[in-house]
């Protein structure tokens, strides 16, 4: 295969072409001696001899919060290393980094007694000891009479990065498994769900996982050049890797040959890992070498409990009907960690309530952590769901019922690539039953606005068409009615602006003008979806029969959850209005 390592290749034949111009001004400190102070109000910085790697403040968040960091001085809003990821300070005027009269690094503020952060060791050399950022952008502790020696590095407390000389592994000696956990968004860098480490069970492969226990995504085993599920990473003629199994440590290290390409490993807040590559001397921006797992989807959870993961959108995550984000600010920050909360709290346990329903979800890849049960009428599979506070959620199909109890965590739609999906039913309190009258029996005028000649009429008979067998193959297969109401039942008419009237589609008389008709054809996830959730860009209007809804039919037929795809880009050409009476 070809492809292994081809971005880093063609940086490398950049860096062959490129003139160099280097701009490594040295204008601050490498190092902070006992006496000096590092603070945030003069804006100090420690910089390393090369000029690549700056240590300082950094202000993220609303209201802002206080950290002390490693970053790259090309890329100065990417951060690869924070000391006090857990423990933010927040008075910028008396923010100071010292060493204090043990030896120790601290992180104070004024008012502080207690160091925010601290290298705590014991037993230093008090006077000798002094704090250097290396070239390799290594932070550390050292003795300044004998600089290899070398008390504490960064390296050994990495938090989200892994730069060139990292040891991502198990160190025997019984110190802390050198791991990158993600940082909760991209304004908050105290540790996130997801993480990076080397399988704790002694395989040398590596892992990602959520929540520190649920692993998602595995890199395969070191084959002595790669790992199985990660070509890219093996010697080759920018980096050179190895895998380091000793009596000591266990570990993946790698290194490249020339000094003036920078690169690095992180893992993303949205839980995937990627490798970054750039030169220190060109103005490029900064991408990804490669990502993993690729697809958001393989994320374990990443909309959190009860939220819905929907493939390819900006916007991955959704709440499903009668529940609402944990928090506006963090979904904003595409922070999905905290899920869906309900609007109104199930009433299961007060018997004096009315009963809990069941709200519909079609086409669904079932969420992880169901309990099967063999054989159960569908009816039976909800009564089981119902007697028990603590079940959330049910699916039925022929070969069993499937129960969930407590959050609901991995739910995804189905992807519209002719993946199968499965209905869901979700509990819901007896207070959201609204809902269900407008979810699950819209009351729709629907209104098709052909083209009267040219190729839209075409493809709205094609699409049609489809429909319909669809319907009767269901039919035939006697699925349970309410598959077969998601359906949608066409008269076509050749009028510019037609009301369908799916009564009429049994008999041949095709009447003429409108017709005005109210049924309960849609599911609610058919037009959300067809409407981009409502959006507002769909919104034509309000009128006296309430809001009116454009469907752009593009490639896609979207009857009842259904999408078929049709003769792409004839069906351009027309749009469905739809006025949704609640
Ligand atoms: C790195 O590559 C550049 C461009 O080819 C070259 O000028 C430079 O000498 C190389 N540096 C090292 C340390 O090999
Ligand atoms: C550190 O230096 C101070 C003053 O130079 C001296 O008084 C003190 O004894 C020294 N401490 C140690 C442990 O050497
Ligand atoms: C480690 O071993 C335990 C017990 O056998 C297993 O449950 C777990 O999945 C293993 N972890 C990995 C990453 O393979
Ligand atoms: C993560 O696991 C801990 C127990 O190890 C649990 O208490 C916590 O609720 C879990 N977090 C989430 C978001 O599920
Ligand atoms: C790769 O690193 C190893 C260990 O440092 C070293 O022995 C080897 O010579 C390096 N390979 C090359 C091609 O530089
Ligand atoms: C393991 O640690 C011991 C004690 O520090 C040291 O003597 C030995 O050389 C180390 N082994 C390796 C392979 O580094
Ligand atoms: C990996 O680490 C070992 C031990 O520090 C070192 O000898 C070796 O050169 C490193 N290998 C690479 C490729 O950097
Ligand atoms: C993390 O992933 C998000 C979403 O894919 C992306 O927008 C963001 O740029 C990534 N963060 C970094 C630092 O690359
Ligand atoms: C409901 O389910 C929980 C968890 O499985 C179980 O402990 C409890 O006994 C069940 N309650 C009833 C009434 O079946
Ligand atoms: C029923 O659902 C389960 C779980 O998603 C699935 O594995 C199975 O294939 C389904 N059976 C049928 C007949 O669709
Ligand atoms: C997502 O986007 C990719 C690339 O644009 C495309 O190949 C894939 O089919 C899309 N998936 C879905 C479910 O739309």
């Amino acid at each position: 295969m070809g492809n292994y390592g081809t971005r880093p290749f063609l940086l490398f034949v950049l860096l062959q072409l490129l003139l160099r111009r280097a701009c490594f001004s040295v204008n601050a400190a490498d190092t902070l001696s006992k006496g000096q102070s590092l603070s945030m109000m003069n804006t100090d910085i420690i910089s390393s001899q090369s000029g690549n790697f700056e240590l300082g403040f950094f202000k993220r968040g609303i209201p802002s919060k206080i950290y002390l960091g490693i970053w790259c001085k090309r890329f100065r809003q990417r951060i690869l290393w924070v000391a006090n990821r857990e423990n933010h300070l927040s008075d910028p005027s008396t923010s100071r980094l010292e060493i204090s009269d043990d030896g120790n690094l601290v992180l104070l503020e004024a008012s502080s007694k207690k160091p925010f952060w601290s290298t705590n060791l014991q037993n230093l050399p008090s006077n000798s000891t002094e704090a250097a950022l290396l070239d390799d952008g290594n932070f550390v502790l050292r003795d300044r009479s004998d600089l290899s020696t070398i008390f504490w590095e960064s390296f050994d407390h990495p938090t989200d990065t892994s730069l060139p000389g990292v040891k991502l592994g198990i160190d025997k000696a019984g110190k802390l498994p050198k791991q990158l956990i993600s940082w909760k968004n991209s304004e908050d860098p105290s540790p996130g769900l997801f993480s990076y480490r080397l399988d704790p069970n002694g395989s040398s492969k590596y892992i990602l996982e959520w929540n520190r226990s649920q692993v998602y995504w595995s890199s395969g085993v070191w084959n002595g050049k790669s790992f199985g599920n990660f070509p890219e990473i093996r010697t080759n003629d920018i980096f050179n890797s190895s895998f380091v199994s000793n009596e000591n440590e266990t570990y993946f290290n790698y290194s490249v040959y020339n000094s003036s390409l920078m690169t690095l490993f992180f893992i993303n807040y949205t839980g995937q890992i990627q490798q970054f590559a750039w030169l220190s001397f060109v103005v490029l921006p900064l991408i990804p070498v490669w990502t993993r797992p690729e697809s958001l989807s393989d994320v374990y959870a990443l909309c959190g409990p009860f939220g819905i993961y929907r493939d390819n959108t900006s916007n991955p995550c959704d709440c499903p009907l009668g529940f609402e984000p944990f928090s506006d600010i963090e979904t904003r920050l595409n922070d999905w960690s905290g899920g869906c909360l309900r609007k109104r709290p199930l009433q299961c346990e007060n018997r004096n309530a009315k009963k809990d329903w069941f709200l519909k979800i079609s086409s669904m890849k079932l969420p992880v952590n169901s309990k099967a049960y063999l054989a159960m009428s569908a009816r039976r599979c909800e009564l089981a769901c119902m007697n028990n506070c603590s079940c959330t959620a049910y699916a039925h199909n022929s070969s069993g019922c499937m129960i969930w109890k407590g959050a609901l965590l991995k739910l995804q739609r189905a992807s519209d690539g002719g993946e199968a999906g499965q209905d869901i039913y979700l509990r819901l309190s007896a207070d959201e039953q609204h809902i269900s009258t407008k979810g699950n029996k819209w009351k729709l005028r629907v209104i098709v606005a052909v083209p009267v000649t040219g190729t839209g009429l075409i493809s709205l008979i094609l699409c049609l068409s489809v429909c319909f067998s669809s319907k009767k193959k269901l039919e035939r297969r006697g699925e349970e009615a309410a598959s077969v109401n998601d359906l949608m039942l066409f008269d076509l008419n050749t009028e510019t602006h037609a009301i369908v009237d799916p009564t009429n589609t049994k008999d041949n008389d095709t009447k003429r003008g409108k017709k005005d008709v109210e049924l309960p054809l849609f599911s609610y996830e058919s037009v959300s979806a067809a409407t981009d959730n409502f959006s507002t860009a769909n919104k034509l209007g309000e009128g006296g029969f309430g809001p009116v809804y454009k469907i752009q039919l593009r490639n896609k037929c979207w009857i009842g959850g259904h999408a078929f795809t049709l003769l792409k880009g004839l069906l351009k050409d027309f749009s469905i209005f739809i006025n949704i009476q609640g």
